[in-house]
């Protein structure tokens, strides 16, 4: 196939996605396909007509990638596209959007409250901290509704953190959500769907050493400690599949999707967010639970290239 693979883009996460992008493009290279990486800019819908491949895979994470603009453009070339639509894209890019279609779907997600930079600033910190405390319980995880990579996401153990946490998360969005904390062993699900329907890979379970799954925790080997399949049982890991392939289904993504969940000591699977375009560097957690399953990144990356074209 003559696929053309887009990565970089205007994002926090531009330097992910161009590693992502190289990571995709030698494996299909090395299936035999002709592979070119593009950084999308101005003409390229133009640039992409001409070339006309058989198909282009968007490896652009953060916004532009993920909030579904991007994609939207490309449906417009009749190029057939690895990935999520435009539409559900945005819907699984805005965190609380997902947290609601979930919850109202029936699967937990922990509590929640978005509050928008003008909010926080016309009713000031202190009505703030105030409002976030008498509504959930610490410690809490404070994050921008849209973005990636952990960028902007706090943990917060005691209120005076709060207000500062709260300034971060809009460093990278208008919008801040602030969310209970739930305790537990973190997983990361890749669903992948060739054409037969959504399946689960093993989940990777992912234990920081440094406290955090930071940005430098992801995109530095060592930080980390990554169990896959991860250490639960035979019964929890079936619950944590159906949930993770189920919440890809209600949210309408295809192709491929990373499912972030909570697992609590009473087993319950609890989702934390959707990832429209999860990362594919050598770090990320999408190539590990690939191998996990016995594939190879080429022979998926390949199938999922020929989904596109179905
Ligand atoms: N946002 C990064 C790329 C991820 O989800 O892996
Ligand atoms: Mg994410």
């Amino acid at each position: 196939l003559d696929i053309i693979v887009l990565a970089g883009g205007i994002s926090h996460e531009r330097d992910v996605s161009l590693r992502s992008g190289r990571r995709v493009a030698d494996a299909l290279t090395g299936r035999g396909h002709t592979v070119t990486v593009l950084d999308p800019q101005a003409g390229l819908l133009a640039d992409l007509t001409r070339r006309h491949p058989d198909v282009v895979w968007p490896v652009v994470h953060g916004a532009t990638g993920e909030d579904g603009a991007l994609l939207a453009l490309l449906e417009t070339t009749g190029i057939p596209h690895v990935g999520s639509r435009g539409g559900p894209a945005a819907l699984a890019w805005s965190k609380p959007t997902a947290k609601e279609l979930v919850r109202r779907a029936g699967f937990p997600t922990p509590d929640w409250i978005a509050l928008s930079k003008e909010t926080f600033r016309d009713l000031g910190a202190a009505s703030v901290l105030e409002h976030v405390l008498s509504s959930l319980p610490t410690p809490l995880v404070v994050k921008p509704a849209e973005g990636g990579s952990a960028q902007g996401v706090t943990i917060v153990e005691t209120s005076a953190e709060l207000p500062r946490a709260m300034v971060d998360a809009y460093t990278y969005a208008s919008v801040a959500v602030v969310e209970e904390k739930i305790i537990g062993t973190e997983l990361a699900v890749t669903v992948i769907d060739t054409g037969d329907g959504p399946t689960a890979l093993p989940a990777v379970e992912i234990s920081p050493l440094v406290g955090v799954y930071s940005f430098e925790a992801r995109y530095i080997a060592g930080d980390t400690l990554f169990y896959t399949p991860a250490r639960i049982s035979p019964e929890v890991a079936a619950r944590v599949a159906e949930t993770a392939v189920a919440v890809h289904s209600l949210l309408g993504l295809r192709h491929i999707s990373r499912i972030d969940l909570i697992v609590d000591d009473h087993g319950t699977p609890w989702f934390l967010e959707a990832n429209v375009l999860p990362g594919l560097t050598e770090t990320s957690l999408v190539p590990q639970s690939i191998e996990a399953s016995g594939q190879s990144l080429g022979a998926v990356y390949e199938a999922l290239a020929q989904a596109a074209l179905e």
